[in-house]
């Protein structure tokens, strides 16, 4: 499912980039583009790094 509809960018490619070490939207925006266009997007971003943070404080 696209996250970002401007770039193309699916909520897996997030997830990768937060595997690969991104923790805040800016730096999923420069790895991906997403958020680079009209911004209605960082809002997604943001919950999916949140749900992920609570993830790893969970685990
Ligand atoms: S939907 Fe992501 S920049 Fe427009």
């Amino acid at each position: 499912m696209y996250v970002c509809i401007c770039r193309a960018v699916t909520e897996s490619e997030v997830h990768e980039c937060i595997a690969d070490g991104a923790t805040s939207a800016k730096q999923i925006k420069d790895a991906t583009g997403a958020g680079g266009d009209c911004a209605l997007c960082v809002r997604k971003i943001c919950a999916i790094l949140k749900r992920s943070e609570d993830l790893a404080t969970v685990a």
